[in-house]
């Protein structure tokens, strides 16, 4: 006669081995320890047994039932084991695949023109400063000596906001006044990079262009640090030799103000004189308009638009490009 105990063990032994996947094993668990279990029905007959047999009996249940939770834990372990080893294989990344090559960007020829100027400033002792664009009457003309009747202060010459009470800066040099407001005492050694607006539009003009704005006030800052700075700095930009001319020119805040010409040699090999920017000694009116002592300082100013410098660097003709936001166009800068 078979034993019962023995028969459950190698029948269930048998089931564990052959159970291929976690939920089948779990029922299996289930039928075999779980309360209503084969084990647990075997251990319902001790009751009806008589005291020396239930012992042995009972030790013996026991031991199925440590030996088939062993089984049961054994079994389980595999099938984990399996199953994430089945997972990993199917979700397997392909880290061969080529990348989806991402363009990287890169910076707009105005913002490389402006750091590359200010660079060149930079190391010639000049601090970068910026103001607002939304600027004052003060600031933008009056203490720029700029005269109530002069045309920049034409309603059709800026854009005006808050009723008249403030506007669109038309130029940087506003930057002049509020960094001397600032500043305790000269020297001062500024260049200010920025963004300003006109009421103008064409294939040379933006409504919104960038200029550059140079101050430079100490004691005893004459014409010739001003013509000797700005033939270095010309130079360095265009890394070579320019040839400037200094042509004398109207600007209320300074005096005398000249524009600058450089000589530029098309590629036919004729050659022109070509405005780059306008500069001049600060007038004593501006100086006086920001407590500085006219008596014991002085100073050059100058000022000069990027979009211009950008457009003879790289060859540009037509300013809109800056501004059409053509990729076409700006990959060439990367
Ligand atoms: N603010 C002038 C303009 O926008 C440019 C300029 C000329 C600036 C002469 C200066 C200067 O500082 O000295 O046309």
């Amino acid at each position: 006669m078979t034993d019962p105990i023995e028969e459950l063990v190698q029948q269930a032994q048998a089931d564990i081995a052959a159970c291929g996947d976690e939920r089948t094993l779990e029922t299996l668990r289930v039928e075999l320890l779980g309360k209503k279990g084969r084990v647990t029905e075997l251990l319902k007959q001790l009751g009806g047994m008589a005291p020396d047999q239930r012992k042995a009996f009972g030790e013996r249940v026991n031991r199925a039932k440590d030996a088939l939770s062993a089984a049961l834990e054994s079994r389980g372990a595999t099938l984990a084991e399996s199953t994430l080893a089945a997972r990993l294989a199917a979700e397997r990344i392909d880290v061969t695949l080529p990348g989806r090559g991402e363009a990287s960007g890169g910076l707009h020829p105005i913002t490389r023109t402006i750091q590359r100027i200010a660079e060149i400033f930079g190391e010639m002792g000049f601090e970068r400063v910026e103001g607002p664009e939304i600027e004052d009457d003060f600031h933008n003309f009056g203490a720029l000596n700029i005269p109530e009747a002069h045309p920049a202060r034409a309603m059709a010459d800026t854009f005006y906001v808050l009723n008249g009470e403030r506007l669109l800066r038309t130029h940087t040099s506003p930057v002049q006044i509020r960094t001397m407001q600032q500043r305790e005492k000269p020297p001062i050694r500024i260049i200010c990079p920025g963004r300003v607006y006109r009421v103008d539009s064409d294939r040379t003009h933006s409504p919104m262009f960038h200029q550059m704005e140079g101050l430079y006030v100490a004691e005893k800052v004459s014409l010739a640090d001003l013509k000797y700075d700005l033939q270095t700095f010309l130079s360095r930009f265009f890394e070579r030799d320019i040839e400037a001319l200094f042509r004398p020119s109207y600007f209320p805040f300074v005096e005398p103000g000249a524009d600058v010409h450089i000589r530029w040699t098309l590629p036919d090999g004729s050659w022109r004189w070509l405005e780059v920017l306008g500069c001049g000694v600060v007038h004593p009116k501006v100086l006086e308009a920001v407590g500085i002592d006219s008596e014991k300082y002085s100073g050059y100013a100058f000022g000069m638009g990027m979009e211009r410098m950008a457009m003879l660097r790289y060859g540009v003709d037509d300013l809109r490009l800056f501004f059409n936001n053509d990729l076409r166009f700006l990959e060439q800068f990367r």
